[in-house]
């Protein structure tokens, strides 16, 4: 059975205090409990190692946001792939809808993100999704189909089998409006038959997809009841460690 997983985007919130605080209150209300899901939590890069400390003692797994596209060397401001995984960093976000719009990041650099990251041992958690005038025009499978295939299908089958994909439409993100659970749904078979056509069925079964934009304690169970909904990505809701932990037993 192929992993589920709820992931927290921490964006670009809370100082080190409340951080460190939010990390804790995590870790206490999951300690000991049978959980269906992998939980992660992403925050800001500065704070990852404090984060991994924390996950050395719970189930708590860690994500950086951002990664670059290259190995090391002079790129003021940048934070390798290599890097993150001497911390113990387990997964790392590609092409948030946020990098791709005010950092103009597109496909083909976000692939050379990936294959750092592939090369480093961390899983790439891709995320795609259209923006509310591409849906409304119709263009929205178009769209996620171009964004995974430049973004993603240059690597091999051995190579996409560490890879988890997040499906977030940027209509829904940080917005209230969640997309219905049909809508959300129609969208990650879609993805799993872009995933069978390019890498065959049993490939496909196994990848993770999971669903961002607005997902809570009060959607997050019918989104997540759907055959191709694997988990969520979650941004305000994980900001929150009970509206979190509720999201995490929604399975
Ligand atoms: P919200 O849950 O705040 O809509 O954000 C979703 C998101 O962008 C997660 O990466």
């Amino acid at each position: 059975m192929r992993k589920k997983i709820v992931a927290g985007n921490w964006k670009m919130n809370l100082n080190f205090t409340e951080a460190e605080e939010l990390a804790a209150s995590l870790a206490e209300k999951l300690e000991g409990k049978a959980l269906k899901c992998e939980v992660v939590i992403c925050p800001p890069a500065l704070y990852l190692e404090m984060a991994t400390d924390f996950a050395e003692e719970s189930v708590i797994k860690v994500g950086a946001q951002n990664v670059s596209n290259q190995e090391s060397g002079a790129y003021t401001g940048e934070i390798a792939a290599g890097m993150l995984a001497s911390i113990d960093v387990e997964y790392c976000l590609v092409g948030h809808s946020e990098r791709r719009k005010y950092y103009h990041e597109n496909n083909a650099f976000l692939a050379q993100k990936v294959d750092k990251l592939l090369d480093n041992d961390l899983i790439p958690v891709y995320c795609c999704g259209e923006q509310l005038e591409e849906r409304e025009k119709e263009n929205h499978f178009a769209i996620v189909e171009q964004q995974i295939s430049e973004g993603l299908f240059h690597l091999n089958t051995e190579e996409f089998y560490n890879v988890v994909i997040a499906y977030e439409p940027v209509w829904a993100i940080g917005t209230g409006v969640t997309a219905s659970s049909e809508q959300a749904q129609e969208m990650h078979a879609f993805i799993r038959s872009l995933v069978a056509k390019k890498y065959g069925a049993d490939l496909a079964a196994e990848i993770t997809i999971l669903y961002g934009g607005s997902c809570n304690p009060k959607n997050a169970k019918e989104l997540f009841s759907q055959s191709d909904v694997d988990g969520g990505l979650i941004g305000g809701a994980s900001l929150k460690a009970d509206d979190f932990v509720t999201i995490i037993n929604s399975f």
